[in-house]
């Protein structure tokens, strides 16, 4: 019977593709202090800091390439009879370069634009700089990257709850389990009877919540995992 499979991956996933983790030994979090480059705050206090952040960010991102675990899951949605929705906490272009279509930016992307100002969206071609014009209001310094920081709302989550509430699998990949709204999915999942699964180099904060549980790196796990879905 084809079921509604509801897919949340975190950095882990694009370990493997060369970008960094948040909390791992050597994370980001580990270099910097999030406070400064992601929230609000930190971006109304040095604004050129938290520019140039996510402009070397981009820059890693660029030289990065889907892993096998991201094709798998573009697989997965390109021959699997059910419904298939990948829900990303991530901000790089990996699933989409794989060939995930049916994809949710909870924290947005790195490669787009918002003006804090009047919430003008755009593609981001050029580097924000403190001297950048808002296209749509012109207002100077406004343009951030459109990702969804600290104490701020993720996108999509009326979608996203939708799709938990009628979703026959939750599957996690890559993700820690640290925060919040993501890391309470799988509460939702297994709320409605949804059955549960854990795709992880190592078991997150979560894992007792998870009914199967698969550890290694995502480059193995996940591609043997929907190779399992598809036989
Ligand atoms: N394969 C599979 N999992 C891996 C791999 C790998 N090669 N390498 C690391 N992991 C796992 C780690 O064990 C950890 O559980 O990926 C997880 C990464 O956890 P975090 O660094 O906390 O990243 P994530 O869970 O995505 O963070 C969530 O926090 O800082 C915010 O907005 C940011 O989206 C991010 C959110």
């Amino acid at each position: 019977m084809s079921k509604r499979i509801v897919i949340l991956t975190g950095a882990g996933i694009s370990a493997e593709s060369g970008l960094g983790t948040f909390r791992d030994k050597d994370g980001l979090w580990t270099r910097y202090d999030l406070r400064d480059v992601a929230t609000p705050e930190g971006f109304a206090k040095n604004p050129k800091f938290v520019l140039e952040f996510y402009a070397a960010r981009r820059g890693n991102s660029a030289n990065a390439n889907p892993n096998s675990a991201h094709h798998a899951l573009a697989k997965l949605e390109a021959e699997y009879s059910g419904e298939i929705l990948v829900v990303t906490q991530n901000i790089d272009n990996l699933h989409e370069r794989a060939g995930s279509q049916s994809l949710l930016h909870m924290h947005g992307i790195m490669n787009g634009d918002l003006c804090n100002n009047c919430g003008h969206r755009q593609q981001t071609t050029h580097t924000l700089t403190i001297e950048t014009l808002c296209p749509a209001c012109t207002t100077k310094g406004s343009m951030r990257p459109d990702v969804v920081w600290f104490g701020e709302m993720p996108y999509h989550m009326e979608r996203i709850e939708e799709a938990l509430a009628a979703c026959d699998v939750f599957v996690s990949i890559g993700t820690s389990g640290e925060v919040y709204p993501a890391a309470g999915f799988v509460a939702m999942a297994r709320e409605i009877g949804a059955h549960t699964v854990e795709l992880n180099l190592e078991p997150s904060s979560g894992d007792h919540m998870f009914a199967e549980k698969h550890y290694g790196p995502a480059s193995e796990v996940v591609p043997a995992w929907v190779t399992g879905v598809l036989a």
